[in-house]
């Protein structure tokens, strides 16, 4: 089977890829010619634990293969997988004009049945419209060729990408036709193998499925922070509250961490969405509004806790503050959306100075503040650290933001040497009170 993959972003690239290690016969495209140059050197552009090795042995071994020409790929293959950016607008809505520019090509090139499938996040709807613009270009050409268009969400993780591809709870699969249908299940059997379900339905309701999921998981942090916080003032204790609730098979216990906030590619910007889906169609998401406003103040409760602490925002001033972690979650280098922007925002401006350590995200950190308006302030203001510890030296405050494996079992006799003062807040309730208690540190987490 041949497929092209349209997009080498996320998505694009670990479906391509994932594809290809199952013997389909993949040409990933994007029209970024810089990208495309490096990934056929074999330079991967993003951080995917596994993802590197699986790029070169498909492209080794023929079935993996990039290009910038979608127009000469869409005449050898079965079906075409849009995964291009649906970047929010100024209002927050998906932005559509990467999706439909893959719509005309597709309608400008086609000369066989050929189906093109919607792996992008797009808002119900969207299939009708990239149907009719291919149809006006068909029109345009005066020529009559069969085609399909269906939609296929993506579910997959960051930093965990390749096994949600290969291993998913279930695969949503959206189609009006049973060619379409019929293609899609061929090309899913082989890994269906891993036990997992095709579940068909229609096209809007694949596209809905998306947002729905998206936006339940977001809800459950949201709910979480809330009763954290509620915990703390009430002196219960939200560790356990999770356990006794998750244990509820109704609620499960997944997805229930409390933390200092979501952020990423996909929640902030799904829910934001929906919401404006609702807009548009005269209802108001009255949940998701305030899911979105109890993650907004999560992002700052590290910083509130540590003004409360030193007495107030105007006693940062002048301060050293660590922080332990970049990037949205463990395992990616991505900073869309992260806690740690809304804090060095929040830390730079009252005063103090910031010095940082990630795993990984130190580069896309520099990148960020170097594209600000502020960048020479902030400069001044943050110091990138080599090294966890090195974060430490002199710090008044160690804030605890992303919740990497190495930051989880630290050496708390060496960080109590380095820090002026012993203080860890903990964003993502990583370590032991009692263990923290005996060696001596100050120590606050969230919803305990
Ligand atoms: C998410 C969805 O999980 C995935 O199905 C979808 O396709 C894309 O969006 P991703 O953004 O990669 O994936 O990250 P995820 O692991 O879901 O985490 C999102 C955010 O939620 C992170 O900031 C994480 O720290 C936070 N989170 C997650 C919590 O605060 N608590 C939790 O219990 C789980």
């Amino acid at each position: 089977m041949n497929i092209a993959i349209v997009g080498t972003g996320y998505v694009g690239l670990v479906s391509g890829t994932c594809f290809a290690e199952m013997g389909v016969n993949v040409t990933c495209v994007d029209v970024n010619q810089a990208k495309i140059e490096s990934l056929q050197k074999g330079e991967i552009p993003i951080y995917e634990p596994g993802l590197d090795e699986m790029v070169l042995r498909n492209q080794r071994e023929g079935r993996l293969n990039f290009t910038t020409d979608l127009a000469s790929v869409l005449n050898n293959v079965e079906m075409v997988f849009s995964a291009v950016g649906t970047p929010p607008d100024e209002d927050g809505s998906a932005d559509l004009q990467y999706v439909l520019a893959v719509a005309r090509t597709f309608g400008q090139n086609i000369k066989k049945y050929t189906v093109l499938v919607t792996k992008s996040t797009v808002p119900v709807g969207t299939a009708k419209k990239v149907k009719a613009a291919i149809q006006e270009e068909l029109d345009k050409r005066g020529v009559n060729v069969p085609f399909d268009v269906a939609s296929n969400p993506e579910f997959l993780k960051e930093g965990s990408a390749i096994t949600d591809f290969m291993k998913p709870d279930r695969v949503v699969v959206g189609v009006e036709s049973e060619q379409a249908k019929e293609l899609m299940t061929r090309l899913y059997r082989p890994m269906m193998l891993n036990n997992f379900r095709v579940i068909f339905t229609d096209i809007p309701s694949a596209e809905m499925i998306k947002y729905a999921a998206n936006s339940m998981l977001a809800t459950r942090i949201s709910f979480m922070n809330d009763i954290a916080n509620l915990c703390e003032l009430v002196g219960a204790d939200v560790n356990m509250v999770r356990k006794g609730i998750g244990s509820d098979t109704r609620i499960g216990s997944k997805f229930l961490y409390p933390g200092c906030g979501y952020g990423g590619s996909c929640f902030p910007k799904d829910v934001k969405a929906l919401i404006k889906t609702a807009e548009k169609n005269g209802y108001k998401m009255g949940v998701l509004k305030a899911v979105e406003e109890v993650n907004e103040y999560q992002k700052t409760v590290l910083f509130h806790k540590l003004a409360k602490r030193f007495g107030g925002e105007a006693n940062l001033k002048g301060k050293t503050i660590a922080m332990w972690g970049l990037a949205f979650k463990p395992e990616t280098d991505d900073m869309r959306e992260a806690t740690a922007l809304v804090l060095i925002d929040l830390l730079t401006k009252a005063g103090a100075t910031i010095r940082v350590y990630d795993p990984v995200a130190m580069n896309e950190c520099k990148r960020r503040m170097a594209a600000r308006p502020d960048a020479a302030t902030i400069a001044s203001q943050i110091v990138y650290c080599n090294d966890m510890y090195e974060a430490l030296l002199d710090a008044d405050a160690l804030l605890l933001v992303t919740e990497w494996k190495q930051f989880r079992m630290p050496s708390f006799g060496v960080m109590k040497k380095s820090m002026k003062n012993a203080l860890i807040i903990d964003g993502r309730n990583i370590y032991d009170a009692k263990e923290l208690a005996d060696a001596g540190f100050e120590y606050s987490a969230i919803g305990c």
